[in-house]
């Protein structure tokens, strides 16, 4: 298939790219490299040996940059990364991440149908499960609150593509709700290159043996976990980045999903829209922090801090949904993706050089 990939430059989208084209799909970039670097669109082509990923420096929220692209190409399907992920920031600039997640997905959606592509992979997040009801988490599991806009910006984008589906059933809408993820291709040459002081936990740990930052702060030793510190679904980028490549044949028109007590195999049947992607297992913060030391052998000093606003104790899916479907589980386990951040972090201190 020849696929758009929004986004296509940052951490997600340009490990994507890869396994796109290794499993003989070609693609299309579109990103305002707002959040990223066209350096990891290079080294993403380095690693393929080819010479160059086609790429497009434009905002979904440009309509008439948008039409550009799709004269110049045909596509089969979208897969939207494209967005703003900083959840802090998302509650001091609401109407920012309202206006470029919720709009810029608008503007692509109105424009994808006018050219009549009509399938398209939406990033979302565990995050639409708020505190989730059941742990592990289901598809099933409500969704719930959400503690910031970012979160909202998902939740919402979420309805409305499945109100467009459900009002044109031309169109497959694959929603992947990803957990945590974390680690690095393992060639080291592209990786997570976040601006300024990292809100997530592993590039911060990175950041933290690079000698980059004194100190990580655990945020909360008190939560009802086994070692009292948070405990999450991490999952390593080039599974989650495969987990794409599986959902592409949920646009295929053989494809069935497989009988289940809940839905019996049938000819035709319209693909079942969302999936956890996650591994299933939970880790603390602490498990995370020494699996880092035993693996790279690298200090990472750590003290506890008060909780952050907003975390929640734990939060774990089940993934069985994806592999009965789509075929796809998680292969790489905690020691991979501490390895694997690592060894980007350490070849990459000051994170991708200016193009
Ligand atoms: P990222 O910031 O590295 O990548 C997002 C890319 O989108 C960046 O290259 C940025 O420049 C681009 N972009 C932002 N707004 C744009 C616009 N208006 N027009 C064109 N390009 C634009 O983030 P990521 O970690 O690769 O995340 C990819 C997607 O997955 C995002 O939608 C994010 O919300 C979602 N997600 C990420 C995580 C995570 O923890 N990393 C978890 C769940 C969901
Ligand atoms: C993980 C654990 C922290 C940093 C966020 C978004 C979510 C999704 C993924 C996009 C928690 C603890 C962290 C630190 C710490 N993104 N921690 N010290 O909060 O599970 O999810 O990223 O959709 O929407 O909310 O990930 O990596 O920030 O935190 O102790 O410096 O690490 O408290 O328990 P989170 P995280």
């Amino acid at each position: 298939m020849n696929i758009l990939v929004t986004g296509g430059a940052g951490f997600i989208g340009s490990h994507t790219l890869i396994e796109l084209y290794q499993a003989g799909h070609t693609a299309v970039v579109v990103d305002n490299l707002s959040n990223s670097n066209p350096v990891a669109l290079k080294r993403v082509a380095e690693i393929l040996s080819i010479p160059a990923i086609p790429f497009y420096h434009v905002d979904i929220r440009d309509r008439e940059g948008l039409e550009k692209v799709f004269a110049e190409h045909k596509f089969d399907a979208c897969i939207h990364f494209a967005g703003l992920k900083a959840v802090g920031e998302s509650v001091e600039k609401p109407w920012e991440y309202y206006e470029n997640n919720i709009g810029g997905t608008l503007t692509l959606v109105d424009v994808m149908r006018m050219h009549g592509c009509k399938n398209i992979i939406f990033s979302s997040s565990a995050t639409v499960y708020g505190d989730p009801a059941e742990i592990p988490i289901t598809e099933n599991c409500p969704k719930g609150q959400c503690t910031n806009p970012y979160g909202w910006t998902k939740s919402m984008l979420e309805q409305v593509l499945m109100d467009i589906q459900k009002a044109d059933p031309g169109w497959n809408v694959v929603l992947l709700r990803y957990f945590n993820p974390v680690g690095a291709h393992p060639s080291g040459r592209i990786g997570e290159n976040p601006n300024g002081i990292p809100n997530n936990l592993m590039p911060y740990i990175t950041q933290v043996a690079v000698g980059k930052r004194k100190e990580l702060g655990v945020f909360g030793n008190d939560y009802d976990t086994p070692d009292g510190t948070g405990v999450r679904d991490y999952i390593h980028v080039v599974d989650l980045a495969k987990a794409h490549v599986a959902a592409l044949q949920c646009f295929s028109s053989k494809f069935q999903v497989p009988s289940s007590k809940s839905q019996p195999s049938t000819l035709n049947l319209k693909p079942s829209t969302i999936y956890n992607i996650g591994t299933g297992h939970g880790y603390s913060v602490l498990d995370m922090v020494k699996a880092f030391v035993r693996v790279n052998g690298a200090d990472v000093p750590y003290s506890i801090k008060p909780r952050r606003a907003g975390d929640i104790a734990t939060c774990y899916c089940n993934p069985a949904k994806a592999k009965a479907e789509l075929g796809w589980e998680a292969k790489h386990g905690i020691d991979d993706m501490v390895r694997d951040s690592w060894n980007w972090q350490r070849n990459n201190p000051e994170g991708y050089p200016e193009p």
